[in-house]
């Protein structure tokens, strides 16, 4: 009689606890299925790229004419011309004001081989000095034009002074951040899952206990419990479904980043025909992009210079070498040279450069990485339609010195609070980027 209530009483408490670890294990496999779903969607939209950054406006020079100045000179003179006293191709251009007066520089730069023609001894002296390199003339240019690049000149020269912290100004956001990311999330369900386990532990515990599980009398020493826990852990339905899941969860994972990575050639750095170096001529020598790039800032290609760009200067310079006689030959053969296109986005999708380089204010390295380094041009963003997107979300329309988007901007002000974003402009509508 006794036994026998005991019995019932304890099945009763056993039912009650088997609810519990029901509920624990629904829970669990709730958290388990959001995983899956967020680990996708997470690694579908962000996982993809290292470089993309936030909208990286162009910091203010301190007054209008400087940073006209700054402009015209990055455009025009700096593939030839450091601001410090440091030889470029041609000389650097500190303290130039002070070597000439106005109205010879003036003249100088709208036709230097006009001034040098005149016999200007100065101006035939520096020609001889730089082995009669020819300077481009910059004909078009008025007083505000020149004014504007000499004051750049000497702001730029002058020791900096630092200034306050320009708002305008969007760091690069740590590399992979995408990638990082979704480790947060990882981990965080990790620790999620342990104190699940941790929880399971406690529980199962007092049910052994109630269900007067000899193992664990009071008595039993600590080590005993332990290892009657753990028993008890390996034996449960939960725990092995779980260890299942988890399984489940990296294959998808693994499997979701290979179909990802399908037609993404994020890293190719092909062998070019000829050794051509961006880190020589765009870091050390410091051309501007444009220079070579021409249409980068002017249409939907940036395209790639024709041989006759190079002769601008290795008509002069490095002759003998065999990679620059493969220039000659190509010139002397008229085929143009087979450079492998790195970039190269499918024919439905449509990408122009000046909506992002000119529009949108954006650096080429916030989407080709730090070219001016590169002996050998890599492509360092995967240009998923997840990586446009990514950044679509995520940048501000530029609408600085853009009467268009005041209006815009003024009307989206009204609805939101937010900053404009892209997105808020139809970055996101299917037909803006596939025809
Ligand atoms: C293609 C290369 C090239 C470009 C582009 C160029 N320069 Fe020059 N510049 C030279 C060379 C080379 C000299 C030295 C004289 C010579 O050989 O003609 C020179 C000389 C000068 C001098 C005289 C320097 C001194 O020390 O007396 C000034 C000033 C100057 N350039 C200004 C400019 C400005 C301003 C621009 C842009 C608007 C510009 N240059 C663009 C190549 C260039
Ligand atoms: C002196 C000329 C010159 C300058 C200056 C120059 N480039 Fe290039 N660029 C080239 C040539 C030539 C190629 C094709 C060969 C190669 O890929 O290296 C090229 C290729 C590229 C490519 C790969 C194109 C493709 O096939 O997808 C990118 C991206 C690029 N340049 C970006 C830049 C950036 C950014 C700068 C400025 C930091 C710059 N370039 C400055 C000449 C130049
Ligand atoms: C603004 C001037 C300028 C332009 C434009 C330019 N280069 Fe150069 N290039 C140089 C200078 C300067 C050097 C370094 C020469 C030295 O090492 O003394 C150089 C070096 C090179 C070298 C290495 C040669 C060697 O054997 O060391 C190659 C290859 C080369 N350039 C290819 C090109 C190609 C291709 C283009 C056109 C897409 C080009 N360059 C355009 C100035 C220029
Ligand atoms: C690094 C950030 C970034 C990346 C990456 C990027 N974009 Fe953009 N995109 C912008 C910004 C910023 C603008 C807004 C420019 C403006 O109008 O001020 C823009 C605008 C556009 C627009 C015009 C949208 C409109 O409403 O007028 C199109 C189309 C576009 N991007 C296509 C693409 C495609 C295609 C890719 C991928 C191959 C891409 N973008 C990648 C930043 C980015
Ligand atoms: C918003 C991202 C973005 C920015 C900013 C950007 N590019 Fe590109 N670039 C691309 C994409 C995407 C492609 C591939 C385009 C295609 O295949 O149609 C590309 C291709 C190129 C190419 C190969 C030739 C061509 O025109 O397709 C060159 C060269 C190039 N970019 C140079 C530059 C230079 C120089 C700058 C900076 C002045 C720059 N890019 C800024 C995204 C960008
Ligand atoms: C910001 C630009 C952008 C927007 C907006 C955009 N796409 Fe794309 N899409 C791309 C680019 C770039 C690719 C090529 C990606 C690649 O080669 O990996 C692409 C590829 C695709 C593909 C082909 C996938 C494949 O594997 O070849 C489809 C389908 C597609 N997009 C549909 C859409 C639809 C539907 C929308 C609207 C809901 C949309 N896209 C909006 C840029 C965009």
């Amino acid at each position: 009689m006794e036994n026998n209530s005991s019995v019932v009483l304890q099945s009763e408490k056993v039912g009650v606890l088997h609810l519990y670890i029901n509920m624990i294990r629904k829970f669990y496999k709730s958290i388990l299925a959001l995983a899956v779903v967020v680990s996708i969607s997470l690694g579908n939209a962000t996982a993809q790229d290292s470089t993309s950054a936030a909208s990286a406006a162009p910091a203010a020079g301190a007054g209008g004419d400087v940073a006209k100045g700054e402009g015209l000179f990055k455009n025009n003179c700096a593939q030839c011309h450091a601001v410090t006293a440091e030889v470029v191709v041609g000389p650097g251009l500190a303290g130039i004001e002070e070597r000439r007066d106005y109205a010879w520089l003036k003249k100088w730069i709208n036709n230097p081989m006009g001034v040098i023609g005149s016999g200007d001894k100065y101006a035939n002296e520096l020609y001889a000095k730089y082995n009669k390199t020819q300077m481009t003339a910059f004909g078009a240019f008025g007083d505000d034009e020149v004014k504007a690049i000499l004051a750049y000149v000497k702001s730029a020269a002058a020791p900096k002074v630092e200034g306050p912290v320009d708002p305008n100004k969007v760091t690069q956001p740590a590399e992979t951040g995408g990638g990082k990311f979704i480790n947060v999330i990882l981990i965080s369900l990790l620790v999620i899952m342990a104190l699940v386990l941790v929880a399971l532990l406690g529980i199962l515990q007092l049910l052994n206990r109630l269900s007067g599980g000899e193992s664990l009398e009071s008595s039993a020493s600590f080590g005993e419990k332990l290892k009657a826990s753990f028993k008890n852990i390996a034996a449960n339905k939960t725990v092995r479904s779980a260890i299942v899941w988890a399984f489940i969860l990296l294959a998808t994972k693994a499997t979701f980043d290979g179909m990802y990575g399908i037609g993404v050639h994020q890293g190719y750095a092909p062998k070019q025909p000829i050794a051509f170096s961006h880190k020589l001529h765009a870091g050390e020598m410091k051309i501007n992009c444009a220079y070579c790039h021409t249409g980068v800032y002017k249409g939907k290609q940036s395209g790639i210079p024709s041989a006759n760009i190079c002769m601008n200067c290795h008509n002069a310079i490095k002759r003998e070498s065999p990679e620059i006689q493969k220039i000659y030959s190509a010139i002397e053969s008229n085929k143009p040279i087979e450079w492998v296109r790195v970039h190269n986005l499918p024919d439905l999708a449509y990408f122009n450069h000046a909506q992002h380089t000119n529009v949108g204010g954006l650096e080429c390295k916030n989407c080709h990485g730090e070219i001016e380094k590169m002996e050998v041009v890599q492509q360092r963003s995967s240009l998923t339609m997840g990586w446009c997107i990514d950044c679509h979300r995520k940048s501000e329309v530029n609408g600085k010195d853009n009467g268009y988007y005041t209006k815009l901007m003024e009307a989206h002000s009204l609805v939101s609070k937010g900053a404009m974003k892209v997105q808020d402009n139809g970055g996101l509508e299917c037909a803006k980027c596939h025809y």
